[in-house]
């Protein structure tokens, strides 16, 4: 059953590999492709409720487009106007981006694979003593999400990137070779992430990391998104973390009514502002949630994650926009833009007239980050036992990753 499962998620995947070689290239190569990139970049693609456009650079999703409760189209991702600026910006957001080849942090960017000790760029929380940074953020400086992968496949309703990520690149041990499938159907996202380890063992942890506001960052009430109501039913435990949001091997209980507590019923992310347990919540200084909780599918036995319930429900009353998050991963992250302060501009696809409402940018808790991933750093936590989702081998299983972003309308508050 498992290697059929193996067989099955790589079918898609049997694309030359000369493709995947020639990684790094502008991205405009449309070598088995026959739609090319639209003027500014994007490549399209479209189902009956939805149009979404990608960009090489980090396999990044740019657009989103869906008509809210009212008929009007919003674009709910955030991001930039072309392609091209993506690597122009300093601030790097990792905007719709694939984190890899090891997603969010890693303790004192080292770990350990049957003895030997690896060290990874560091590129994370300068110190005096460690003035590169004291911790890995997204696979380093040069991470997955900083490279222009390779567009080897492009249809209507679908699009596939590859990337090979050479031996050694940032301090990984080994070659890594992926390919990321987004397609939409109706108003369905898909997306499917397989990677492969092909000549040593290596962590790989991939994630989409999008940021999402519901009303199109065109809600005339407020500009926060703080009004959007989240929900996660499998998530009664959460990973703690110290002041820089590493782990430190505790996993923490989310008690009932408690900030942290999504999953006893849907809240509004705001709604536990102003208690003073969310003040550090998320690292020194820090008031808001980027916080990974746990999937616990498996306590209520066997389960099919296309159709045993999402993960994750984000809601706007305001547009009566809803994404139920479906996905096979046992963690979630979800980060409520504590880090934004008004320095980002929006898309042109985005906002108001900022004359008479809000201005033209992304504002604290403007947007909220959702990633489907596997346990944080838990290649430095091996008590809890998840080495067969962390580390990967030649001829091994593949890391693979899949997730259904499932869209409605509800305008319920
Ligand atoms: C893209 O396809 C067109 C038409 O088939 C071809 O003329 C062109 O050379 C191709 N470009 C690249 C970069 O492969
Ligand atoms: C692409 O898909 C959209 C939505 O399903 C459809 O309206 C459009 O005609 C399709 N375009 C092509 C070229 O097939
Ligand atoms: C590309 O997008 C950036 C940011 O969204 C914008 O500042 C820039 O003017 C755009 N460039 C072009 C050529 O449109
Ligand atoms: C990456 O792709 C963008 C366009 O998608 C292009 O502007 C840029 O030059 C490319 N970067 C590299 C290093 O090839
Ligand atoms: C942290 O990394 C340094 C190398 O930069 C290493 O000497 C040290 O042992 C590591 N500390 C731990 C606790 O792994
Ligand atoms: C706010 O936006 C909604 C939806 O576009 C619109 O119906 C309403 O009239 C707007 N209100 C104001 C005060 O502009
Ligand atoms: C946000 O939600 C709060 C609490 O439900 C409500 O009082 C407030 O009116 C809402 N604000 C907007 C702008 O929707
Ligand atoms: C805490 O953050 C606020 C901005 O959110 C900043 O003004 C203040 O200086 C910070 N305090 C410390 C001790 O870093
Ligand atoms: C906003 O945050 C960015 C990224 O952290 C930083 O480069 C910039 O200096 C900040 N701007 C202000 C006004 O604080």
């Amino acid at each position: 059953m498992r290697v059929k499962a193996c067989l099955a998620a790589l079918g898609t995947f049997l694309l030359p590999i000369t493709a995947a070689q020639s990684y790094g290239g502008t991205g405009s190569s449309n070598a088995s492709s026959s739609l090319a990139p639209d003027e500014h970049g994007f490549y399209w693609i479209y189902s009956e409720g939805l149009a979404a456009a990608f960009i090489p650079y980090g396999a990044s999703i740019a657009k989103l487009l869906i008509n809210d409760a009212w008929g009007i189209q919003r674009d709910i991702v955030a991001g930039f106007d072309n392609a091209s600026y993506y690597e122009i910006d300093k601030q790097h957001p990792h905007f719709g981006s694939v984190p890899g080849r090891y997603a969010n942090r890693i303790k004192n960017s080292t770990f350990e694979i049957d003895g030997v000790s690896y060290k990874v760029n560091a590129n994370e929380n300068p110190t005096a003593e460690a003035p590169d940074g004291a911790d890995t953020l997204h696979g380093g400086h040069n991470g997955w999400d900083y490279r222009n992968f390779t567009v080897v496949a492009h249809a209507n309703d679908s699009i596939t990137f590859s990337i090979v990520d050479p031996d050694g690149e940032q301090g990984f041990p080994g070659e890594v070779v992926s390919y990321v499938t987004y397609t939409v159907h109706d108003w369905t996202w898909d997306f499917k992430m397989v990677a492969l380890a092909t000549t040593k063992k290596t962590p790989i942890m991939l994630s989409s990391h999008t940021y999402w506001n519901l009303d199109g960052f065109s809600n005339n009430e407020t500009n926060t998104a703080l009004n959007h109501t989240f929900y996660m039913p499998y998530s009664g435990q959460r990973v703690g973390v110290d002041n820089i949001l590493i782990p430190t091997g505790d996993i923490l209980a989310n008690q009932p009514g408690s900030v942290n507590d999504f999953w006893s019923g849907p809240k509004q992310i705001g709604a536990s502002f102003g208690n003073p347990e969310l003040d550090g919540n998320c690292g020194f200084n820090c008031t808001g949630y980027d916080t990974c909780w746990l999937v616990n599918r498996a306590q209520n036995g066997p389960y099919d994650w296309r159709t045993d319930g999402f993960v994750a429900r984000l809601q706007s009353a305001w547009s009566g926009i809803q994404v139920d998050v479906y996905s096979d991963q046992e963690a979630f992250q979800m980060y409520s833009c504590n880090g934004q302060n008004g320095s980002m501009a929006l898309k042109t696809s985005q906002g108001l007239d900022d004359k008479e409402y809000f201005p033209r940018i992304i504002p604290q808790y403007g947007c909220v980050v959702m990633e489907v991933e596997d346990w944080i750093d838990a290649i430095n936590q091996p008590e809890w036992g998840r080495s067969s989702k962390q580390i990967y081998e030649p001829g091994g299983d593949p890391y693979i990753l899949q997730a259904s972003y499932r869209f409605s309308h509800n305008t319920t508050a």
